[in-house]
């Protein structure tokens, strides 16, 4: 099959054999960002060395040893910029400035100076689709009369009925509550209307403002002057709004961030069994998914051009199905989209098969490799969520009055079972930090401590995201596992009492933990160039199994409730990795192993 990767390429059609579309579609190219392994670190929760309670860049710079024992190419990192911080960091202030939460300017050039030392390269986090409220920007829009310049970077509008004080359409924020909130004039007068998608904090830019688009421009280049390897792109869907934004409501089982899955809203609306060759578009809200923000992303990628080396361009898009995705990675655009159609599938062998086969399918269309990932700071933790019932709303974040509420037990097993999947797949997978300890979802936090604007927005009806944002325990026996210096004693989330097992301290070198299990795929990702190889699938292992072959690595999983038999005996040394001990020549229930081909 030969596979046209012009921008303006038609999608395929669906009816492809699923065999072929695996083994063929792979992009190729020496782009290291193709197969790296990319570890997303959450500054706030990942070291705290100034005590405060929130982790912040030095804390980042003295751990990075730990990232190159456990042999990542790169990390992400979550927004360290100027913010009042109302959306955990993605409300900024200031694009071209560090947060006094965080350190400096000067200690991210460390950070970034020490972590290319290791060979790590670093990719920050742009969030363009709004800016705080605090911004200057919005402060002088704010200032500024109504149709004026300032007035025109922002979404403004009047509202409706005789004294405008009806919001000017019917949209529904992603966090709760209604998408627009009302100005107040220096009279004291109620004036003009902004739109945000999320919090009030948060307001949206209006994109279809060439000097909106010129500023990012010049932030783009801010930061690769100081030498990052790339950028992680919030909400890369939703920059541009359909004209005369017109009222939505959407369908009842759909998630609000687009495609049916969300970020702090829900996971609910996917459908097993995934459509990714669809041709089709299907009907997308009027602030999600636009054709307009495709040319804001060729711009991006010239100005990635402008600077010698690999760069990356990494969509959060959830936007379905994947062939629509693809769109965000032509070879003129973006170079990685998240595929959150692979994270949001369920504990299903025919589900993860097609969606592995749907992505190497959709992204090699356009000849960009697929991504993968299982966590991040958006959604519940995979050790709790391949576990929860299925009358759980899992992405609405879960707390202690959720019902379908996991068993930790089989949720670790699943997630280290899926993960010794997603570690051998071609192509880019990302971790989110925490899962390499095999970290849970904080399910009982106490309803005081919650911070996500989801929870306040929604009155407490949806829990949020910080269960999976729980600062990581470093060490057993100091008051915040080692995520603090000695003296400190609480975090910005407080830590459950019983991670003493769960630190990094205490796994490393316990060959059967969780962190060795992740050290050992990686090395082994990495000696069988994995990222880069060719997968096909083997057959006759039965429903509840995937099992395929990547360059000389076979790998079996196993998601069925009985044992099936393995090929070798474990003993003869063909078993190269095992999610669990293998005792006898079948692979037991929620286990991947990795056998010499
Ligand atoms: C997606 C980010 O991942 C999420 O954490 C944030 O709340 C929204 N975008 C808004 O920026």
């Amino acid at each position: 099959m030969t596979i046209d990767t012009t921008p303006e390429a038609e999608l395929p059609e669906t009816g492809v054999p699923v065999a072929e579309t695996a083994a063929t579609l792979i992009g190729t190219g020496g782009e290291w960002w193709r197969s790296a392994v990319i570890y997303q670190i959450y500054p706030r929760s990942f070291a705290d060395s100034d005590g405060d309670g929130i982790g912040d860049l030095p804390g980042i710079t003295s751990r990075l040893t730990a990232l190159s024992e456990l042999g990542v190419d790169a990390v992400w990192l979550s927004p360290f910029m100027t913010s009042p911080q109302h959306d955990a960091g993605y409300d900024v202030a200031d694009y071209c400035d560090v947060d006094p939460l965080f350190g400096t300017l000067a200690d991210f050039d460390l950070m970034l100076a020490r972590a290319h030392e290791l060979g790590i390269r670093v990719i920050v986090d742009l969030v363009p689709n709004h800016t705080s409220w605090d911004h200057k920007w919005f402060q002088e829009a704010l200032a500024a009369p109504e149709g004026s310049p300032e007035r025109d970077r922002y979404m403004f509008r009047d509202g409706l009925g005789p004294n405008g004080d009806e919001m000017p359409n019917n949209w529904e924020s992603v966090f709760g509550g209604p998408m627009w909130e009302r100005t107040t004039r220096p009279d004291g007068t109620p004036g003009q209307w902004y739109l945000h998608i999320f919090d009030k904090s948060q307001p949206d830019l209006n994109w279809e403002n060439p000097w909106v688009r010129e500023r990012f421009h010049d932030i783009l280049r801010f930061w690769l002057d100081r030498g990052v390897d790339g950028f992680r792109v919030d909400v890369a869907h939703g920059l541009i709004k359909e004209e005369g934004l017109p009222d939505y409501t959407p369908p009842a089982d759909a998630g609000s961030m687009g495609g049916g899955a969300t970020a702090g809203d829900s996971l609910v609306g996917l459908e097993p069994g995934i459509d990714a060759h669809a041709s089709d578009d299907p009907p997308t809200p009027p602030y999600w998914a636009q054709e307009g923000v495709h040319e804001i992303y060729r711009g991006w990628h010239a100005v990635l051009e402008e600077y010698e080396g690999d760069r990356v361009l990494c969509a959060e898009a959830w936007v379905e199905p994947l062939t629509k995705l693809a769109r965000w990675v032509r070879p003129d655009e973006m170079q990685q989209a998240f595929n959150f159609t692979y994270l949001s599938a369920g504990w299903s062998a025919p589900e993860l098969r097609a969606v592995i086969d749907n992505s190497i399918y959709a992204f090699g269309t356009v000849g960009a490799p697929s991504t993968w990932v299982l966590s991040n700071h958006d959604v519940v933790r995979h050790a709790s969520r391949l576990a929860l019932g299925a009358e759980n709303l899992q992405g609405a974040g879960i707390g202690p009055k959720s019902p379908g509420l996991p068993d930790p037990v089989v949720g670790l097993r699943r997630a280290r079972a899926a993960t010794a999947v997603m570690l051998a797949l071609p192509g880019s997978a990302y971790i989110y930090q925490g899962e390499e300890l095999g970290l849970p979802e904080v399910i009982d936090l106490p309803d005081s401590a919650r911070q996500d604007p989801t929870w306040f927005r929604t009155n407490g009806e949806k829990y949020g995201r910080d269960g999976c944002r729980v600062p990581i325990p470093w060490a057993a026996g100091t008051p915040t596992y080692g995520f603090g210096p000695a003296t400190s004693t609480s975090s910005w989330l407080p830590q459950p009492t019983d991670w003493d097992d769960l630190a990094r301290a205490s796994q490393e070198g316990v060959e059967s933990s969780t962190l060795e299990l992740y050290k050992r795929a990686l090395a082994l990702r990495s000696q069988n160039d994995l990222g880069t190889g060719e997968l096909s699938w083997l057959e006759g292992y039965g429903p509840e199994v995937i099992a395929f072959r990547v360059g000389s690595v076979t790998v079996i999983a196993n998601l069925g409730a009985t044992p099936v038999e393995l090929p070798v005996e474990p003993h003869l040394g063909d078993v190269l990795l095992s999610s669990e001990p293998l005792t006898e020549a079948a692979l037991p229930t929620d286990t991947t192993v990795w056998l010499r081909a």
